[in-house]
């Protein structure tokens, strides 16, 4: 009995191996799905929350965003004027003229706060 263990160890050991291997791989790949997947969130986050007042483009040249009188995000010297935190916590608790109307609305409801973080991030790309 004992010799029939001993002749099962080399395998299982391989075998074990072989697991590893695969699980190791099988998340490398999960990590590149899960981050190909985050940016397409953005994208998409920024079409469904954003667009109809900042523009597909980041310009604000809709309809809406002439209103609301929106930046336009593609311009280097505005985007030297954001700051990154700021930015998040305005998309996070909304924006507010100084009579207290409401210009953005809040969207830390909609959208999760590594969401936020990503749109920050992509309202950064679209810097010329
Ligand atoms: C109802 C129209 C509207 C929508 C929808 C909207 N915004 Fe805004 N946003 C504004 C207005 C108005 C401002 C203020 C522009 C200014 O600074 O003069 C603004 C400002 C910003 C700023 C600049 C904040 C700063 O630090 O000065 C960022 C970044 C921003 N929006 C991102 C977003 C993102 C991301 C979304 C979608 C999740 C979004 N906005 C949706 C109207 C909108």
């Amino acid at each position: 009995m004992d010799s029939d263990r001993d002749e099962m160890l080399p395998l299982n050991n391989t075998m074990k191996a072989s697991t590893f291997l695969n699980t190791a791989a099988i998340g490398a790949l999960l990590a590149l799905s899960v981050s190909v997947t985050r940016a397409a969130d953005a994208k998409e986050n920024w079409e469904k929350n954003c667009a109809s007042c900042h523009g597909m483009d980041g310009k604000g040249k809709t309809k809406a965003g002439r209103l609301a009188e929106v930046k336009d995000f593609t311009d280097p010297k505005y985007q030297e004027t954001l700051v990154d935190e700021k930015m998040y916590q305005q998309m996070k608790e909304g924006l507010k003229d100084q009579k207290g109307k409401e210009r953005m609305k809040p969207f830390k409801d909609k959208l999760t706060d590594d969401e936020i973080k990503a749109l920050v991030q992509f309202v950064r790309g679209f810097k010329k």
